[in-house]
């Protein structure tokens, strides 16, 4: 299992300093949500703060693109220093044309659903991808809950693609549902209000135990 932190729900005036000790405490990826007020109402941050962040660390960055016409900026969000480039089926009209801008550039690619796109529209791109994003909450804000019913998708993906494939899944996961969450059959997990608390180390260490 990988713990992908997400940054949004850290405290931006020490960013630094809390990516430093959820990668002390375990964490190997760092979940980097952008958005862009127009695919989803809320704005969060862009480059200038992963470039800023990337002097820091080495962790993995999973840099998950909530953002309209994603295609459009791909290149600038890998220039600053993305890993993974993760964009949604829903915010672009070209999405062979995102994965393989992600993969000329040497990236790994991923595709994203919201909770209400049938996994059939992401089903032509399993094979062109690195990984899945499921999201398991409405995007464009952290802290809200768990909607179980993504949990039949997971099943399905997992079932077609075997245990190999990458399968994130993002979205009100706490370490009271991690496990149903891995049991479904995501094999890497992001947590925002899960990890970015007054005790990141010991958050980090319960949901990776
Ligand atoms: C939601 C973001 C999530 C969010 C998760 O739009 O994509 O990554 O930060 O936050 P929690 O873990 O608090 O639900
Ligand atoms: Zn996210």
């Amino acid at each position: 299992m990988i713990l992908s932190p997400s940054i949004l729900a850290a405290d931006f005036g020490v960013l630094a300093e809390q990516i430093k000790r959820a990668e002390n405490a375990g964490a190997k990826w760092l979940h980097i949500d952008v958005m862009d007020g127009h695919f989803v109402p809320n704005i969060s941050f862009a480059m200038p703060v992963i470039r800023s962040i990337r002097k820091y660390t080495n962790m993995y960055f999973d840099v998950h693109l909530m953002i309209s016409e994603p295609e459009r900026y791909i290149n600038d969000f890998i220039d600053a220093g993305a890993d993974g480039v993760t964009f949604h089926i829903e915010a672009t009209k070209n999405p062979d044309e995102c994965v393989q801008m992600i993969k000329k550039r040497g990236k790994k690619a991923g595709i994203s659903l919201n909770p209400a796109t049938p996994v059939s529209d992401i089903e032509a791109y399993f094979d062109k991808v690195d990984m899945v994003l499921v999201m398991s909450v409405e995007p464009g804000y952290g802290g809200q809950t768990y909607i179980e019913s993504v949990n039949e998708k997971i099943r399905y993906i997992r079932n077609k693609m075997g245990a190999e494939f990458n399968i994130e899944v993002d979205g009100g996961i706490t370490a009271d549902n991690i496990d149903s969450v891995l049991k479904e059959g995501a094999n890497i997990i992001v947590a925002g209000t899960a990890v970015f608390n007054d005790d990141i180390e010991g958050s980090v260490k319960g949901l990776l135990r």
